[in-house]
């Protein structure tokens, strides 16, 4: 055997949401609705879609590492410099990179312990001690205890917001408070995956925060609203002295030619994606109005999926569901439902009902 790192076996592996092909072979059923990863129902906008078509002829030549004109596009749609923003294959792998280049033995990293699993995760590659926060009373992260957890080895603070998955947000004057009261050579990382979704009028966006100040970071996708999650593509906002240093850990050419492009096509169409925001509120209070006249409790979400339970056996009815093709992700005694199609809430609400 080759002489591995000695922590390796250690590092967990992300488990993603099953494949529909997966539950197809594995159930032998094929009428299957995916509502496990969070994705978005439908299908990029048509010209994404035909953007994509004629990128794929490009394929041949090595995409522009530096992504200048995605670069451009986004700085110019936030109002920030280009030399503010960071593009990646997804905002994981910026995730990742950050992990790396802030951690190591030695140095310990602070999250929400019910928060989105790459923190666990990336911290692990680094070698970085965890320190995980119970999440507050209320289900929405700690601030204060997030704050107080952070030691002299921390370098790294990881914020979901919206969170994965319970759903829940922090207004901006919390997110200002947690940044104010953190040590300013520790790295606040705001993941904003699910930002395009909240509707609370309390809720800003971090991105001014994340360009005033050297220690904040802001990270958002075109995995979700775009609708662009196969094809990896994300980005990351802050100081241009930080993410200098941060992007020396990024691996090249890992972005593509057609997700480059799909990116800067999709952003053209604010309109559509105004739309789908639209239809995704409409959707998560269908779901949430079927749970809680089904009796099953459920926490009010500001993002593309709603957190359901407690349910006494969560495993089981999540194992039930997928015998019917409904693909659902459990977290304890909790399921976390993505917001589908119309017909799509239907059907789960229906399987729901005949099940429970
Ligand atoms: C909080 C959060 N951040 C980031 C991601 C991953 O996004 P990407 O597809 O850009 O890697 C997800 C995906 O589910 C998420 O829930």
């Amino acid at each position: 055997m080759p002489a591995f790192r000695k922590d390796l076996s250690a590092i967990g592996v992300y488990t993603p949401g099953k494949p529909i092909e997966e539950v197809m072979r594995e159930y032998g059923v094929t009428d299957i609705v995916k509502m496990a990863s969070n994705e978005c129902p439908q299908e990029p906008f048509p010209e994404v879609q035909a953007t994509i078509a004629a990128a794929a002829r490009e394929s041949h030549r090595y995409p522009d590492t530096g992504a200048y004109n995605l670069t451009n596009d986004l700085a110019a749609r936030h109002g920030v410099h280009a030399d503010q923003v960071w593009v990646g294959p997804g905002s994981t792998p910026i995730l990742v990179s950050m992990a790396l280049a802030m951690g190591g033995p030695g140095t310990s990293a602070v999250f929400s312990q019910q928060s989105f699993i790459m923190y666990t995760i990336a911290s692990a590659y680094a070698g970085t001690e965890p320190i995980r926060v119970p999440i507050g009373l209320d289900l929405r992260l700690d601030v204060d205890g997030m704050a107080t957890a952070v030691r002299p080895d921390t370098t790294v603070l990881y914020l979901c917001n919206p969170n994965n998955p319970t759903g829940t947000h922090l207004g901006r004057d919390n997110v200002a408070r947690l940044v104010d009261s953190v040590p300013e050579d520790v790295l606040v990382v705001i993941d904003e995956a699910y930002e395009e979704y909240v509707t609370a009028p309390n809720h800003a966006s971090a991105i001014p925060l994340a360009v005033e100040r050297e220690n904040v970071i802001v990270t958002r996708t075109f995995s979700k609203v775009y609708g662009l999650a196969g094809l990896r593509i994300g980005y990351a906002i802050g100081a241009a002295p930080t993410l200098a240093e941060l992007r020396r850990l990024q691996v090249p050419f890992a972005t593509t030619n057609v997700s480059l492009a799909a990116a800067r096509e999709a952003l053209r169409h604010q309109e559509q994606m105004a739309e789908r925001v639209k239809a995704n509120t409409a959707g998560r209070d269908d779901l949430a109005a079927g749970m809680r006249a089904l009796g099953i409790d459920c926490i009010d979400s500001e993002t593309n999926f709603v957190l359901m339970g407690p349910v006494s056996d969560a495993a089981a009815l999540t194992e039930k569901l997928l015998h019917v093709g409904v693909i659902v992700r459990q977290f304890g005694d909790h399921i976390r439902v993505t917001v589908g199609s119309p017909a799509e809430n239907g059907r789960f609400l229906a399987t729901l009902g005949e099940l429970s």
